[in-house]
């Protein structure tokens, strides 16, 4: 059975007291619920440790935002996949536009970091996503198969049943603009036929495949509706309890 997700991206916010003392928060709000969603938090590298100390973490799955393409060594600066599991975490978030686009990260490293990430047990939460000029073009689908066709489809079928997708259309992020509950359906069932023919119906039937770009407390409960939309990916509103929980509340 694939899970249904919710999952904050805090993206660089929150200092370790400040996020610490949110994760300590939702960790109190989730204590006797009973979610019908797996509920991840995905933190800065140097909350990982405090936070997944301090969490049920049976209840709240932790995540890194990243990891690093190498295995270790001289690489000054840079957090690898079994640091990140040592701390506790059991996530890490791969590929979000934020990165691609700002830190170049290209598919041969994803490819590496994906690798390093399932080595070390993590699961990776896989981003993709088209710019809007590539919307506005109508080219997403096929921008979309590219991102997955040049990564996470060369897994093989084993490995890529560990792995979580979450569609993410840079127009949405932060923006305030959700896409359209139908364009979010029809995007990740356009994903699972993909993972389908690649994989088979089984494996696509059982990935979870989210949705993230202004998914908030108001608009969650129809966009989690749809068939093919089995959770989000949320930043902006994964900074505050309320707002997360009433997302989490929305399955
Ligand atoms: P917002 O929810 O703030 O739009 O961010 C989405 C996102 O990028 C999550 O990874």
């Amino acid at each position: 059975m694939k899970k249904n997700i919710v999952a904050g991206n805090w993206k660089m916010n929150k200092t370790l007291p400040e996020g610490l003392a949110l994760a300590i928060e939702l960790n109190a709000a989730l204590a006797g619920a009973q979610p019908n969603c797996d509920v991840v938090i995905g933190t800065p590298f140097i909350h990982l440790a405090s936070v997944a100390e301090a969490i049920d973490t049976n209840k709240i799955g932790v995540a890194a935002q990243n990891c690093a393409d190498k295995e270790s060594g001289a690489y000054t600066g840079e957090i690898s996949a079994s640091m990140i599991k040592s701390t506790g975490a059991e996530y890490v978030i791969l590929g979000h536009s934020e990165r691609r686009e700002y830190y170049g990260e290209t598919s041969e490293k994803l490819n590496s970091k994906v690798a390093l990430a399932l080595a070390n047990g993590l699961t990776p939460i896989y981003c993709c996503g088209e710019a809007l000029e590539v919307r506005n073009a109508n080219e997403q689908n096929t921008y979309v198969k590219n991102q997955l066709e040049e990564t996470v489809f060369n897994l093989s079928a084993d490995d890529f049943k560990k792995i979580v997708i979450a569609y993410e259309p840079i127009w949405a992020i932060g923006t305030g603009i959700t896409a359209s509950t139908e364009q979010a359906q029809e995007m990740l069932a356009f994903i699972r036929g993909l993972i389908a023919t690649q994989f088979g119906h089984e494996i696509a039937d059982e990935t979870s495949i989210l949705y993230g770009g202004s998914c908030n407390a108001k608009n969650a409960a129809e966009l989690f509706s749809q068939p093919d939309i089995d959770g989000g990916l949320i930043g902006g509103a994964s900074l505050n309890v309320a707002d997360f929980k009433a997302i989490i509340d929305a399955f």
